[in-house]
């Protein structure tokens, strides 16, 4: 057993309550061979999760299969292989990447984006547990164990007739939901530890910076947060790396928080609206006001996810002056939206 907090073999990170947690079902459920379905947003570590499972306790070959890229009329050809001669062009037998799986796992992911039509005939293959190649006269036994992901909520695909139901519970015996980062953020500091261990242990971040990454909330999770790690390495700027080194949506972020803070601290104090304020503007230097006020606006806006009439309200303005201001600062286009 590996200790609590220690990544597993590879690199599963987190010390955090939910994570300890589902490092605990993967431990149990490795040696098992029932189908399991990993729900969790983008960049939150599905891949990661699938490939802890198999490696806890591996048997045969980690197969991943992408059901997004799986387009037009060579996917069905691509998951159950098919004979020589099956169809124009297949001078070849190939063998589909299920075949490829057999007694070991098929990682389904993106099992959200997969046509209808080939819903029908995985299911089929999983209840029958052999498939037939196209082409083919004989059938192949089949024992897999099969993983799926996606970021999408199956139920609700289900309901809106895009994922059919006898598959989503074939699939969904026992589900593993991953938490996105700003749910754990007490694991962010790890991930950067860790990060900058592989990275060769030369690194390391200012106080401020870390303060600006736990503030932020990562619409793109772990994949985002690595990103942006990758990216301030890049600039080479030295091994402390500065609240200036970090991508503008980070920093802009932390910026348009404590303006936000001094904004609402000005409007709800009044006269001692400067003593309340200092503090945080000698943090980050004096900023114009103008430029307080585009960022509370901006920062509104990333709350409301666009909505100008609630924003406007939170920001104690009618919806014409918000409008007007939007023109000003020349924030109308897309430089308001959540980069998600
Ligand atoms: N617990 C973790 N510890 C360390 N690194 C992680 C962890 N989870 C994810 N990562 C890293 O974050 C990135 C995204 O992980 P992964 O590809 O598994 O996410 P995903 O949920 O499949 O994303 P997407 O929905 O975009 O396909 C990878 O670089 C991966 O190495
Ligand atoms: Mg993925």
């Amino acid at each position: 057993m590996k200790a609590e907090g220690e990544p597993l073999p590879n690199g599963f990170v987190g010390r955090s309550p939910r994570i300890l947690q589902i490092r605990n079902q993967i431990a149990k459920l490795a040696p098992r061979r029932s189908p399991v379905l990993i729900q969790g947003e983008s960049g939150t570590g599905k891949e990661v999760a699938a490939r802890s499972l198999y490696n806890a306790a591996p048997r045969g070959h980690f197969v991943p299969i992408d059901c997004g890229s799986l387009v037009g009329t060579m996917m069905e050809s691509e998951l159950f292989g098919h004979v020589r001669g099956a169809f124009t062009g297949a001078h070849e037998a190939k063998r589909g990447l299920i075949e490829l799986a057999n007694g070991g796992t098929a990682f389904f992911d993106e099992i959200g984006e997969l046509p209808l039509e080939l819903q029908v005939k995985l299911l089929r293959v999983l209840q029958e547990q052999e498939l037939r190649p196209l082409g083919s006269l004989h059938r192949i036994k089949i024992e897999v164990r099969v993983i799926a992901a996606t970021n999408r909520d199956l139920k609700r695909e289900v309901a809106a007739g895009r994922f059919r139901e006898d598959l989503f519970h074939r699939l969904n015996v026992v589900r593993l939901t991953l938490p996105p980062l700003r749910e754990r953020k007490e694991d962010i500091p790890l991930l950067i530890e860790r990060f900058f261990e592989r990275a060769g242990g030369r690194f390391s971040l200012s106080h401020e910076a870390t303060q600006s990454i736990m503030d932020y909330d990562w619409p793109g999770n772990i994949r985002e947060l690595m990103n942006c790690l990758e990216r301030m390495m890049s600039f080479d700027s030295g091994p402390l790396l500065h609240f200036a080194d970090l991508p503008t949506e980070v920093a802009n972020y932390a910026r348009s928080r404590s303006a936000v803070g001094f904004v609402s601290s000005a409007a709800v104090g009044g006269g001692r609206s400067v003593s309340v304020a200092a503090p945080v503007l000698a943090q980050h230097g004096i900023v114009p006001l103008q430029e307080l006020e585009r960022r509370a606006i901006q920062h509104a806006l990333q709350h409301t996810r666009g909505d100008r009439t609630i924003a406007a309200h939170m920001l104690g303005i009618g919806r014409t002056t918000l409008y007007r201001k939007l023109k000003e600062y020349q924030l109308e286009s897309g430089e308001m939206q959540l980069h998600n």
